[in-house]
């Protein structure tokens, strides 16, 4: 049998070539894998069938959306996970699903090789090959665009050479990638970090300009961090980041502007809308607020900023990444209770929590005369609390060293080149 390779299948321009040329240059049959996270658009049915057009031996699709909820994005809500404080990390959350589904169908498939669409400048080829290291370390990675020159050029030649059925309409100048929990645009004038987004940019979000002057409120239930009920009602863990996408979507929330320092070592400007996830994740944290014993919250944080990085890193079935899951579930025992957000002009404000499982102390939190909370104990705690600053300062008074600062070095740094040369994607 010719060997074979599994292809990451989106049915857009690039992976349809991809198919083609990745027979061209290998010999290898290929195999297209459709993995729908939730990106909208076109049917999987008519993706499979575009894929057996443009030469491939076998299709395969796949709706992950309940998986890529359950397994994937409540990991990252119990983790509040954002990059560099902001990202909630909507790319780098699908790809190790979808490596996960590229290897499975390999050892179905008999293929000892998988292929993505990606570029030699992004993250997101580190992350499918990353990951498919860790659970399928035999299986070998090529990607057709970096490894075999195929450019955007060739690409349409090639299409039109071959009579692909590809529709190509006006191609689009950004980089989109979407799932469920967001969208991520890039390229195009957004290159340039000095030029504003534009409206028609945005597809999850409503300008939060022209939201409802009014908002709404909205109450999450959540039971050990993962959100059960909205409005009372009950939903599943997809149920819930849909509708929250819908609901905090329509009020602006959660339009993310940044420049952020890719895993390849350049910066690049990265636009996003996550209304779902920056609305959800606000409550959990304030949730979080209510029910985390003190030293856990603060702990949790650096635990949050590290996961968050290692997920960004495309280490997502690390060994470390896996051992700081643990310690985020077993934080999350607790988080069990309501939050009620209120929605509007782009922001995700909370109005109110209670829990079962809270650790807030009416009595002990009051300023009201007949509160519990010793405020005689107050007096002794600083005194030992203060001790060691007390002792050092006495100490530095009775041994004064002049310390010698060193001065600095300036050196005069050539013109910087501005950002203004310009690239198509
Ligand atoms: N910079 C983001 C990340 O690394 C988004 C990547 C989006 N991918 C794309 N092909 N447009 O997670």
């Amino acid at each position: 049998m010719t060997e074979r390779i599994v292809l990451a299948y989106s049915g857009g321009l690039d992976t349809s070539v991809g198919i083609g040329w990745l027979k061209k240059e290998t010999g290898k049959d290929v195999v297209a894998l459709s993995v729908d996270v939730g990106q909208g658009g076109e049917d999987l049915e008519s993706i499979r069938q575009r894929a057996l057009a443009c030469g491939a031996v076998d299709a395969v699709v796949a709706d992950v959306k309940d998986e890529f909820a359950s397994e994937y994005l409540m990991p990252a809500l119990k983790a509040n996970a954002r990059y560099q404080r902001q990202y909630p990390l909507v790319s780098a959350l699908s790809r190790p699903l979808i490596a996960k589904y590229l290897a499975q169908t390999a050892h179905r498939l008999g293929a000892d090789s998988i292929a993505h669409g990606c570029t030699g400048q992004g993250n997101d080829q580190v992350r499918f090959e990353a990951a498919v290291a860790a659970i399928a370390p035999e299986l070998k990675a090529v990607a057709p665009i970096r490894d075999f020159e195929l450019t955007r050029d060739k690409s349409i030649e090639f299409a039109a050479e071959h009579h692909l059925p590809i529709k190509q309409s006006k191609k689009s100048p950004y980089s989109i990638d979407q799932n469920v929990w967001g969208k991520a645009i890039e390229t195009g004038f957004l290159e340039d970090p000095w030029n504003a987004p534009i409206e028609d940019l945005y597809t999850y979000t409503k300008n939060p300009a022209e939201a409802s002057a009014e908002g709404r409120d909205v109450v999450i239930a959540f039971e050990q961090g993962v959100p059960v009920a909205i409005d009372g009602e009950a939903v599943t863990p997809l149920q819930a980041v849909e509708r929250m996408n819908e609901l905090a979507g329509n009020e602006g929330i959660g339009r993310i502007d940044i420049v952020e320092d890719r895993l390849v070592g350049i910066k690049s400007r990265e636009v996003y809308e996550a209304p779902g996830a920056v609305a959800l994740i606000a409550a959990h944290e304030a949730l979080e607020n209510l029910t985390l014993e003190r030293d856990v919250a603060r702990y949790k944080q650096d635990v949050e900023n590290r996961w968050s990085q290692l997920v960004y890193d495309g280490l997502w079935f690390s060994g470390l990444k896996v051992a700081l899951d643990a310690f985020i579930d077993e934080t999350q025992r607790y988080v069990t209770g309501e939050i009620r957000l209120h929605l509007q002009g782009g922001r995700a404000t909370v109005t109110g929590s209670r829990s079962t499982a809270s650790l807030y102390d009416f009595d002990m939190a009051t300023y009201d005369e007949g509160g519990t909370f010793s405020h005689k104990s107050a007096r002794g705690f600083i005194d030992l609390w203060s001790l060691p600053s007390k002792i050092a300062s006495q100490r530095n008074a009775a041994v004064a060293h002049p310390v010698e600062t060193p001065q600095p070095v300036y050196v005069e740094r050539s013109k910087n080149h501005s950002a203004t040369q310009h690239r198509e994607a």
